[in-house]
């Protein structure tokens, strides 16, 4: 295994959220419940979460401005969301307010907190699920992948939730062909092969149980449950 700090997009991307205007941003673009992208995720996140249980306790690393909360708190879970980005982080708590301030049972039910995802500060076996969502298409080395699913692993009890960009899609055909046009060698948002992605999850003695894409062929967000082999 390398050293993740030699990785520049792990470094990239860990700071490129902590920042309040991106953060801002992301809240407005990203955070509205009520577009049939986010309806189309969502779908897909409920999908892998069938049959987990009530008072689970959840993980969702990285939170970013906490788009899952409110779906994973009505599914009566207790949740931990947490980001590396305190912009990200203050952004959630700000887009939580309200609610939080409402309902002192989803309140209670719910903790935001900074957390590295390859160092995190919990004990193994600490989540009867964890999910993390849109992180892994910034990450183009095979060996950073594996450290971040390794990590998840070790915390995780029941299962993983995790999403990547799939090559197969309309989107990364034309993402592709773009960048050729242009000269130019994307080193983030990379869609991978399905394959190349399971052989990450294999080599850190995960197993694929579950296959969410959100729009088959078209969109290259893909979702997948994993379990523990
Ligand atoms: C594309 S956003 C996705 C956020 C959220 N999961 C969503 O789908 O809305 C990526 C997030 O990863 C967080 N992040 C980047 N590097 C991280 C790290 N090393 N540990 C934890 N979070 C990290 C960023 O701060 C950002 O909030």
């Amino acid at each position: 295994m390398t050293n993740p700090e030699t990785h520049e997009s792990y470094l990239k991307t860990q700071s490129r959220f902590d920042d309040p205007a991106v953060a801002r941003r992301y809240v407005t673009k990203k955070n509205t419940l009520n577009t049939s992208k986010n309806r189309r995720e969502m779908a897909c996140i409920q999908a892998a979460l069938a049959g987990l249980p009530e008072q689970s306790r959840v993980l969702d690393l990285p939170c970013g401005s906490g788009r899952l909360e409110v779906m994973l708190l009505e599914r009566g879970y207790s949740v931990v969301a947490a980001d590396y980005a305190l912009a990200m982080l203050d952004a959630a708590k700000d887009y939580h307010a309200d609610l939080l301030a409402s309902d002192a049972g989803k309140s209670k039910r719910l903790v935001f907190q900074r957390e590295d995802i390859l160092n995190t500060s919990f004990e193994d076996d600490a989540f009867d699920a964890v999910i993390c969502n849109r992180l892994f298409h910034h990450y183009p080395e095979a060996s950073l992948r594996q450290q971040v699913l390794s990590e998840l692993k070790r915390i995780s009890k029941d299962r993983i939730i995790v999403s990547f960009f799939s090559n197969f899609a309309l989107s990364a055909l034309r993402f592709r062909l773009a960048n050729t046009l242009k000269g130019v060698t994307p080193n983030d948002r990379i869609p991978i092969w399905y394959k190349t992605f399971e052989q990450d999850i294999r080599e850190s003695g995960l197993t694929v149980s579950g296959v969410y894409p959100v729009r088959r062929g078209v969109s290259p967000q893909t979702y997948l449950t994993l379990s523990v082999t």
